[in-house]
């Protein structure tokens, strides 16, 4: 009998620790299904990109630090920049390539890119999964040329962004379980004030998913694990809002 169940046990999923790496592998069949495991990641591309302008120069460059299958990809089509994207995770990365991505397998606390290089550059849902954050934000500052934009979002560390984030989210198939730690979620001050010693004035503003079209997306998948039956509906849009206490974006430009 226990023969049996530690046979189960083994061919079931694996459990890693809370923020593994080994995770994104894991999921990495679901990183392009638009109401997989990784949907808001979808969502939060799109209001990511609607911070980048189109680019003012040729051959405009645009670092995706932590880029994952690259979802910010669809949402830059048109605005000029060629679009790097460095992760750690080689599954992702795959990915991102068929999407267009010019990728490097790296770690956003040392990027093997030059100094100055990028027009933009990008840390979406990022920082709260990397315990020296400020090394990235470093590495993210170092690789912006002078007068170029600094674009993030991330998870405050506070108390309620640990209820809603992995209490509540962690539950619904909105966030997949044990994807975050909450102990590396970022303080929002503290994040402005490093950008501000590596010369970007970083600006934030609280973010969310629209309610509405957050509460018929649910709807959709309950009905759709019931019946089996998947319908197609807009995606939730994430909106500003007055509180940065739980989802947070960053916009700042570098001085010099
Ligand atoms: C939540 S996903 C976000 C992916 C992508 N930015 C997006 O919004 O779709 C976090 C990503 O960060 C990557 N990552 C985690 N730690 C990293 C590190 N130190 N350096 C580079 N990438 C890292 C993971 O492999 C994963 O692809």
């Amino acid at each position: 009998m226990r023969d049996v169940a530690a046979a189960a046990a083994s061919t079931g999923p694996r459990v890693l620790p809370r923020n593994d790496p080994r995770q994104y592998d894991d999921l990495a069949g679901e990183w392009w299904r638009p109401d997989g495991a990784f949907a808001m990641l979808h969502w939060l591309a799109a209001a990511r990109a609607a911070l980048v302008p189109p680019s003012t120069r040729p051959d405009a460059l645009l670092v995706d630090l932590g880029c994952g299958a690259g979802l910010l990809a669809p949402h830059l089509a048109g605005k000029g920049y060629r679009h790097v994207g460095v992760d750690v995770t080689r599954s992702a990365l795959f990915q991102a390539a068929e999407h267009g991505v010019c990728v490097v397998q790296g770690d956003a606390t040392a990027v093997p890119l030059p100094d100055g290089c990028a027009d933009v550059v990008s840390a979406g849902e990022l920082l709260e999964h990397v315990p020296a954050w400020p090394r990235v934000v470093a590495e993210a500052c170092r690789l912006l040329r002078p007068g170029g934009l600094l674009v993030l979002d991330t998870l405050n560390d506070t108390a309620l962004a640990r209820l809603v984030a992995v209490r509540i989210a962690e539950r619904l198939p909105t966030v997949p379980r044990g994807i975050h730690d909450p102990r590396l979620f970022v303080d929002a001050r503290a994040l402005v004030a490093e950008c501000a010693r590596h010369g970007v004035d970083l600006r934030l503003r609280g973010i969310r998913p629209q309610v509405g079209g957050l509460v018929a997306w649910l709807l959709r998948r309950v009905r759709a694990a019931r019946t089996g039956v998947t319908s197609t509906g807009r995606a939730p849009r994430i909106v500003p809002t007055r509180s940065t206490a739980v989802l947070y974006q960053g916009r700042g430009v570098r001085s010099g």
